[in-house]
């Protein structure tokens, strides 16, 4: 076609005019390049995929069930498969039925839908400083505002939340979390805050929504219960929050296998926007996901998983003191595929920094781009997830040369500004 397509007005609609591309789908297009480290996309360790599992699942659905894995299914995701995902929550300590949850293409159209149900243009979601970037996405186009909730060790500030919503002169309409091995903070609520948030909410009926793709992944410390489980032993909170999770960061993210849990109100308004959006998530994989769950494999192969994120998990901090110390202030977080530090010299801009990086040939997430407003510019995100160990190691490496590098430009852009006034002084 000839046409060009800058001279082309769409006057599209107003919801997409301030949003741009996920920054890291952008960088990771960088990642495929050849001898790149890519510390930048949380993209599961390949060597983890049960490739072996997979196909065997993928074949016993061809062999047993092909007409109903090929046909057009029910919206709210097969019964086989919620059924096997109601014994995964069970073993994260929530007590669920099939019937509270929808099946959703990703934790991500989890995200969209809780957008869609409950956001009106305008309205107001409380985000942790930081928060997921494509969550922020999600609620740019929706429309909403955003107030943010700084996160520290212990997850979001639930005492700065609580003087916002005694305060604020419009209530928000929801509170997004990622409560456990936060993306990108790597940060986990502690119970105390869990508790405190969801009496908030109840107090002041603002809709919690956990987001726990990362919650298995655990490396050290205990483990948690997600909010719905929390909220049976608050008295109205369990009208007051929802859960999604995923299988991407366990199983394959090329599955799209999520789900959501709500209470039944907002559960059926769910429903209905996904109709509008993909009628159901595919029928295919959902019966290999099912077959694989009630395999046992999964739960056979958690062990193994976790202890290699782990190892990534030291890889990276032994790294980051190897080549790095004392350049970076960072807490090791206990599970999750993230590690979120600032400089210490707050004069580095992760986001120069990161062309700097790209020439040695490893990549990072510029802390700028978790921030719905007042981005902190000497952030940076280190995923721990996808290289060895041995690639974290040289990845770091290649980063502390690239600070040296930048400052010994920003060192010589000084000098040479500073000659000519030095000879007009003389
Ligand atoms: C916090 C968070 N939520 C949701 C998602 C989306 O996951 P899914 O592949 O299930 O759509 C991600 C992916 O990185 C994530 O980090």
């Amino acid at each position: 076609m000839n046409t060009n397509q800058d001279l082309v007005n769409y006057n599209v609609a107003t919801r997409m005019r301030n949003v741009s591309s996920s920054a890291i789908r952008d960088l990771l297009k960088h990642a495929s390049e050849p001898g790149m480290i890519s510390l930048a996309g949380g993209l599961p360790a390949p060597d983890l995929f049960d490739l072996e599992g997979l196909s065997q699942a993928s074949a016993e659905v061809m062999r047993d069930i092909p007409v109903s894995a090929l046909q057009y299914g029910v919206t709210a995701g097969s019964p086989e498969l919620r059924k096997s995902l109601v014994t995964l929550m069970h073993t994260r300590g929530a007590s669920v039925d099939a019937d509270d949850m929808v099946v959703t293409t990703g934790s991500q159209q989890g995200i969209d839908l809780m957008a869609r149900v409950l956001l009106d243009a305008g309205d107001i979601v409380c985000v942790e400083r930081p928060s997921y970037l494509a969550a922020i996405q999600t609620f740019a186009l929706a429309q909403a505002k955003f107030v943010g909730v700084e996160v520290d060790d212990h997850g979001m500030d639930v005492d700065a939340l609580e003087i916002m919503l005694d305060t604020c002169a419009v209530k928000p309409k929801m509170i997004y979390t990622v409560a456990t091995f936060a993306n990108p903070s790597g940060a986990t609520m502690s119970l105390e805050r869990r508790k405190k948030l969801l009496q908030l909410a109840v107090k002041h009926q603002v809709f919690v929504v956990e987001d726990d793709p990362y919650g298995e992944l655990r490396s050290s410390g205990h483990t948690l219960p997600p909010l719905i489980a929390i909220a049976k032993d608050i008295p109205g909170a369990e009208a007051w929050c929802g859960y999604l999770s995923t299988l991407s960061k366990i199983l394959a993210p090329g599955f799209r296998i999520g789900w959501m849990i709500l209470p039944p109100a907002l559960r059926n308004y769910a429903e209905i926007a996904k109709q509008g959006m993909d009628l159901h998530t595919s029928t295919f994989t959902q019966a290999v996901a099912a077959r694989y769950l009630d395999s046992g494999r999964l739960y056979e192969r958690l062990p193994s998983i976790r202890a290699s994120y782990k190892e990534r998990n030291e890889a990276l901090t032994n790294a980051l003191q190897r080549h790095l110390a004392g350049a970076l202030d960072y807490v090791q977080p206990d599970g999750g595929m993230f590690l979120w530090a600032k400089w210490t010299d707050a004069s580095i801009n992760s986001a120069a920094l990161l062309k700097y990086a790209l020439p040695e040939k490893m990549i990072f997430v510029p802390g700028e781009h978790f921030y719905a407003d007042a981005p902190v510019r000497h952030a940076i995100r280190l995923s721990f997830a996808t290289p060895t160990p041995k690639q974290l190691d040289e990845g770091i490496w290649r980063l502390a040369v690239a600070v040296d590098k930048m400052r010994a430009a920003s060192a010589s852009a000084s000098l040479s500004s500073s000659t000519p006034q030095i000879a007009r002084a003389a």
